[in-house]
């Protein structure tokens, strides 16, 4: 499938964007794990977080959905699930694997993990390693480092104290899982705060928990059921937001957008390149959101990065770079090693297929430079299967000079599958084609 762009003088009108998909994996996972029946409403329909769905069910949590987004999970409690009968296919998405990882840690029998060809290139020894410390036995290719892989857990996984070499929130989180059952206190230090939506989450299904800015301990004990709202996903929100900063004379307008400030990086960074960002603050449900209006104008050059601001934003930096390419003055993104490990190496993604495009950027081993200002050209691009990049491309698009077309967009359905409906009904016109 592809995405034939036409450019757009203007976007216009008010939206809501799906469900969060960090937050849509968690309430999937600890609705499975608690005792009772969990109400979810706002979830994200969407190919990685109906992995999630299909794998709990497959250790035996009833999962029924009531009407769009909204799904009941009766969960099988801490010790209550059961050996799937087959593989456990994850599809796109390291959050499906990786928090599965941890689930599956405390339970004491054997679950076959798989995943689609990029899932299956990225790494996993992150969270084999402290799940293996807690007594988890996991095999699989690369030494037990790459999906597909094997797991046996334990009913009572081993207390540990945890410091992660990087700031990743699936790390923290595989591990906080694991630690529901174990046999004392479970402690996951970071180098530096990543988002935050497991613990906020467990706290709400009734579990211990003590946190500070870059530790956080859960005291084993059961979960009990609750219900969830999903805010607006700011990761899909990214897109419309700097397409209605780019594209001339735009007001967009997002209604529900989750403003969990480990999430907000992007609202930062747009901030400073001058983008005109108004904040409404609305319901706050365990997660605060807030309605966001961007109007479109001059961006300038900017700097990204730090230890603390980089998890903040690190999904975003595909749609920042769109940013930056227009933006007159040089923008450099560093600390951002990471990028190279997500659904495809989005530092050689971007600078290879914005480039394309007519975008001058350098690539580092941690980041890169962007020189921007020019005109962006239609192009031929790749979104080589990274639903991000082809949403970041078709943003870029929209702003060039002629026509663009983006390979490979089927992706686009792991975490958005509404991206061309909203875009082509802000435009008032089929800006984006989609082609077989
Ligand atoms: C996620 C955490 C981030 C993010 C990913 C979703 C999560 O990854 O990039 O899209 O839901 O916990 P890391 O925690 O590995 O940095």
């Amino acid at each position: 499938m592809k995405f034939r762009v036409r450019p757009v003088r203007r976007l216009a009108g008010e939206t809501e964007v799906p469900g969060d998909k960090s937050v849509s994996h968690r309430a999937a996972l600890l609705g499975a794990l608690a005792e009772g029946v969990s109400e979810v409403q706002g979830f994200l329909e969407a190919e990685d977080c109906l992995r999630t769905i299909s794998a709990v069910q497959a250790m035996g949590a009833e999962v029924t959905r009531k009407g769009p987004g909204h799904f009941r999970i009766a969960g099988a409690g801490l010790r209550g699930l059961s050996e799937p009968a087959d593989v456990v296919d994850c599809g796109n998405s390291g959050t499906a694997a990786r928090l599965l990882c941890g689930v599956l840690a405390g339970q004491p029998f054997w679950t076959m993990l798989t995943a689609d060809a990029s899932m299956r290139r990225r790494p996993m020894g992150r969270i084999a390693d402290p799940l293996r410390k807690m007594g988890a036995t996991i095999v699989g290719r690369a030494e037990g480092t790459r999906l597909p892989l094997a797991i046996r857990g334990s009913a009572q996984p081993k207390a540990i104290e945890y410091a992660t070499p990087v700031a990743s929130a699936q790390i923290k989180s595989a591990v906080l899982l694991a630690g529901l059952g174990a046999d004392g206190p479970v402690t996951v230090i970071e180098p530096a705060p990543s988002r935050d939506h497991s613990e906020r989450m467990l706290r709400r299904f009734g579990a211990r928990l003590t946190t500070s800015e870059r530790t956080v301990t859960v005291t084993p004990g059961p979960l009990r059921a609750t219900s969830v709202f999903v805010p607006g996903d700011i990761s899909s929100a990214a897109f419309l937001l700097v397409a209605g900063a780019i594209v001339g004379d735009s007001r967009v307008t997002l209604h529900k957008v989750g403003v969990n400030p480990t999430r907000t990086g992007i609202l930062d960074v747009l901030d400073g390149m001058g983008a005109r960002i108004s904040r409404s603050a609305a319901a706050d449900e365990g997660e605060p959101t807030a309605s966001l209006t961007v109007t479109g104008g001059a961006l300038r050059a900017t700097e990204i990065g730090g230890a603390r601001l980089i998890p903040r934003l690190i999904d975003e930096v595909p749609i920042l770079a769109v940013a930056a390419a227009v933006a007159p003055g040089v923008t450099v993104v560093r600390d951002a090693a990471e990028l190279r490990v997500k659904e495809s190496d989005r530092i050689a993604a971007i600078a290879r297929e914005l480039g394309k495009m007519g975008a001058h950027i350098e690539e580092r081993p941690d980041g890169m430079a962007i020189t921007g200002g020019g005109r962006l050209r239609g192009a031929a691009v790749q979104s080589g299967g990274d639903h991000r990049m082809a949403m970041a491309l078709a943003v870029a698009a929209l702003v060039a000079e002629g026509e663009t077309v983006i390979e490979d967009v089927e992706c686009v359905n792991t975490s958005f599958p509404q991206f061309t409906e909203l875009v082509n009904a802000l435009a008032g016109t089929t800006a984006i084609t989609v082609e077989e």
